[in-house]
């Protein structure tokens, strides 16, 4: 973690907060790399759950929610960590980390009885402070989806089975933030809430099951190593009040196994809840039958940043000459470098930086020309570019240039005029 953590800041994927003054806990900048990287991350998923699809629709709903969606939703009352607090070094703990009667830190037995700790930022709306003008960053983008479900089955002509995904920043004011992003607490998720018909019986446990098998798919199909990714199942009293089912997607992150998405069938308690404290219709009127309903819920839910940690630990390889990041194509930050041999020769140097601009409207590019090419090669390797493109001496001559990939270090001759078409689908199917 600690090789992954520094390349992430020596490279410009991500870089501590406000580091010039040491920093913030729990959150993190992502520079020119990472930025790229990250928007590849969110595009893919949205591309597969959105685009790709008929029976899933986009939303982008507030982060400053009225303060009664959160009392129905439960996250007043329920969104705790228990915690103890040291009364000498005043350091706090997670209830569930603490296993002795002292103090981890400091090794005294002076720590108080485990407390609940809401997990929800507060602030306040407008100029008068009180309790009236409260407010909470939300600790999801879930929420914004339950409330407005009716408005956007009304807008988007939508029946169920359909779903609504939206991708956003939630705020949890984790006690104990670390593993690089893995726990932060400004971060970034990705949830899709996909409506099902409560009739026929099973019918949604049968969505369930296919959503988990789906989202398991997906991480395969980026590429990551099957061997690091397992499904957990919950049951009993592991499952949350609200879940019929439950199933986390997890990683052997280099800390253990840990949750990198969960998929949770929710039953109607969210749109129940809000329909009982707003007192407003929240149910679907099937033209069909005649009848309203509400449907049950299947949320396939995870965190950008833990997406892209778990892609770059998996894209990861340090081989005796070089370190490596084998990201998928769609989701390495550039698809191609290309470099001129020299800097000296304007005519390779023109027909390099020419190459280049050709191909950036069709694909994320960067031009480098610092350095040996042994040193470029690596410095796109350790940014996960999958091709290389130099243009030499002979490229002037015979109007080829040399493409070198990224996991084979294998190098070939491809014409100019037909460079384009040789990387596009190379880059696209991965
Ligand atoms: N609406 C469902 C929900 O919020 P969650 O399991 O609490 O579910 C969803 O969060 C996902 O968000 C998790 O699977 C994880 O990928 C990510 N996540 C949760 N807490 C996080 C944190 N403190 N830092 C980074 N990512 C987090």
């Amino acid at each position: 973690m600690e090789e992954i953590t520094a390349l992430a800041k020596r490279r410009g994927f991500i870089f501590p907060s406000s580091e010039i003054y040491g920093g913030v806990n729990g959150a993190w900048d992502y520079g020119p790399v990472g930025v790229e990287l990250k928007r590849n991350v969110r595009e893919a998923w949205w591309r597969d759950i959105v685009e790709l699809r008929d029976d899933v629709v986009g939303l982008d709903s507030s982060i400053l929610m009225h303060p009664d969606v959160w009392r129905a939703s439960g996250h007043l009352e329920n969104f705790h960590d228990q915690m103890v607090d040291c009364r000498t070094c005043k350091k706090r703990f997670r209830a569930d980390h603490i296993t002795g009667p002292n103090c981890p830190a400091c090794g005294n037995a002076t720590l108080t009885e485990p407390r609940a700790f809401n997990m929800m930022f507060k602030t306040q709306s407008g100029a008068l402070e009180g309790a009236s003008s409260e407010v909470y960053l939300r600790p999801e983008t879930a929420q914004g989806m339950f409330v407005d479900f009716r408005l956007v089955y009304q807008t988007a002509r939508k029946k169920p089975p359909f779903g609504i995904a939206q991708i956003g920043k939630a705020f949890r004011n984790e006690i104990t933030p670390g593993n690089f992003t893995f726990r932060s607490r400004e971060f970034e998720v990705m949830e899709l809430e996909y409506f099902v018909p409560s009739r026929p019986e099973g019918a949604s446990l049968e969505r369930y099951a296919q959503w988990v098998r789906d989202r398991y798919a997906w991480w395969l199909a980026l590429g990551m190593q099957p061997e690091r990714l397992r499904k957990h199942e919950y049951s009993g009293a592991d499952l949350a009040h609200y879940s019929r089912a439950t199933t986390d997607i997890e990683y052997d992150y280099p800390f253990g196994w840990g949750e990198l998405e969960g998929i949770a069938h929710r039953g109607t308690f969210d749109l129940a809840h809000h329909v009982e404290a707003s007192g407003k219709d929240l149910s679907f009127f099937d033209e069909a039958t005649k009848e309203s309903y509400l449907p049950e819920v299947i949320e396939p839910a995870l965190g950008v940043d833990r997406a892209l940690l778990v892609f770059l630990i998996d894209a990861y390889e340090r081989e005796t000459d070089r370190t490596v990041l084998h990201f998928h194509p769609r989701l390495a930050p550039y698809k191609v470098a290309v470099f001129p041999l020299v800097r000296n020769k304007s005519e390779i140097v023109e027909l390099a930086a020419g190459i280049e601009r050709g191909l950036r409207p069709a694909m994320r590019t960067v031009f480098d020309d610092s350095g040996n090419v042994g040193k470029r090669y690596y410095r796109q390797d350790e940014i996960g570019t999958p091709y290389c493109v130099t243009v030499d001496y002979e490229s002037l001559g015979q109007a080829d240039v040399t493409v070198r990939d990224r996991d084979t270090k294998a190098q070939e001759r491809v014409s100019i005029d037909r460079l384009k078409e040789y990387l596009l689908p190379r880059i696209r199917a991965g």
